[in-house]
């Protein structure tokens, strides 16, 4: 492999002088702070909110770093991992001349990412049975492709790759392997974050929002080399996470246990849900699923979807998505809320046997 950061970096980025933030600039011990401009005063509510958070969400970082044996320096920490993927392209793709590669069916961000940078976007298709089309993903590279992305366990799909099958990309690929690893936690699959030492074109993306349950925190991460992260750092707005958030997940950090607990009951839920689902008569085929969602092929996933909305329940329908005819991607829930599923798809099952009868009596 022959990978060169620099050469990958957009002329204005490498040499743009960055904002810097009053809380940079100083950040001894002062008792008075009067130099960026906030209100000393406090804030009308219970808890004060008037000072700016840590820019580089310094506390957060080093107890990550430890918990995944990488260098605080080598993480970076996003409003959602959506800003990552974002800080991607504005530090890489040059608008109207580069490209980036993604694998459909997958998450729907990239390309509007993309859009939004007026950057180009190849296809390479997963193959019928959503594993990575290496041939294809071969054949559309080209001097100007910056960015692929591998979404791992992919979004709809459900399923992993396997280590060696993305770190095959990683060594081939002289742009940045971007691996999305939001469902990692729910897979049997290891977390990439290891070869990030490994690989310095190996960008890994995780996120608090789906094993975590911080959904609404929005709080996202990279794991690279440095180098990469500190682009990041010098691109991103100054404060891009929120004080409360960052002590949300301070705390949230020190209650793993419970989160491994949910991650086995999703996971145990999830089972239980494809067992029951596969019932259906309208159920063609579920995908197995690494993640806390299942792809569930139908013979009419629209009629489906409009009927759940008719009993308050929501999923996706992604049947217009390349690969996915026919699909609706129904997330993991509660016990609950994914017997209140079953039962209305009884309902449904119901519904459409009295029209069936109904239909042969006027036909007989
Ligand atoms: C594959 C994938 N990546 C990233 C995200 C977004 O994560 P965040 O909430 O951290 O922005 C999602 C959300 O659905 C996702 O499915």
């Amino acid at each position: 492999m022959n990978f060169d950061l620099e050469n990958l970096v957009r002329e204005n980025i490498k040499n743009l002088t960055p904002y810097s933030s009053a809380r940079k600039e100083f950040s001894g011990a002062a008792q008075i702070f009067l130099d960026a401009n906030e209100n000393s005063f406090g804030s009308p509510l219970a808890q004060n909110f008037n000072r700016y958070p840590d820019p580089l969400q310094t506390s957060i970082k080093e107890k990550i770093a430890e918990w995944n044996n990488v260098k605080p320096s080598e993480i970076f920490v996003g409003n959602g991992s959506d800003e990552a993927i974002d800080l991607l392209f504005r530090i890489f793709c040059r608008p109207q001349i580069d490209n980036v590669l993604i694998c459909p069916p997958t998450y729907g961000m990239y390309e509007v990412s993309a859009e939004i940078n007026d950057v180009k976007i190849k296809r390479a298709n997963l193959t019928v049975d959503f594993e990575l089309d290496f041939e294809r993903i071969k054949n559309s590279i080209d001097e100007n492709t910056k960015l692929l992305f591998v979404c791992s366990p992919n979004n709809p799909s459900g399923n992993s790759f396997e280590r060696e099958n993305i770190l095959r990309l990683v060594k081939d690929f002289q742009g940045l392997v971007v691996v999305d690893e939001a469902y990692i936690h729910f897979s049997q699959e290891k977390s990439l974050v290891s070869e990030i030492n490994n690989f310095p074109n190996l960008v890994i993306l995780q996120t608090f929002s789906k094993a975590w349950g911080l959904a609404g925190l929005r709080v996202g991460l990279a794991f690279a080399d440095e180098k990469t992260i500190k682009l990041f750092n010098r691109v991103k707005p100054p404060y891009n996470v929120s004080q409360i958030a960052q002590e949300a997940i301070l705390q949230a950090l020190e209650n793993k246990s419970q989160v491994k607990e949910t991650i086995a009951e999703i996971v145990s839920e999830r089972e239980k849900l494809i067992e029951k689902l596969n019932e259906f008569s309208f159920v063609t085929k579920i995908y197995p699923s690494d993640a806390n969602f299942i792809l569930v092929k139908s013979t009419d996933a629209e009629q489906i979807y409009k009927f759940l909305l008719g009993e308050k329940i929501v999923v996706r329908n992604r049947s217009n998505v390349e690969l996915c005819a026919g699909c609706l991607r129904i997330t993991v829930g509660t016990s609950e809320e994914n017997k209140a599923l079953l039962n209305s798809l009884e309902k449904l099952t119901e519904e459409n046997t009295e029209e069936e009868n109904l239909s042969t009596d006027s036909h007989r």
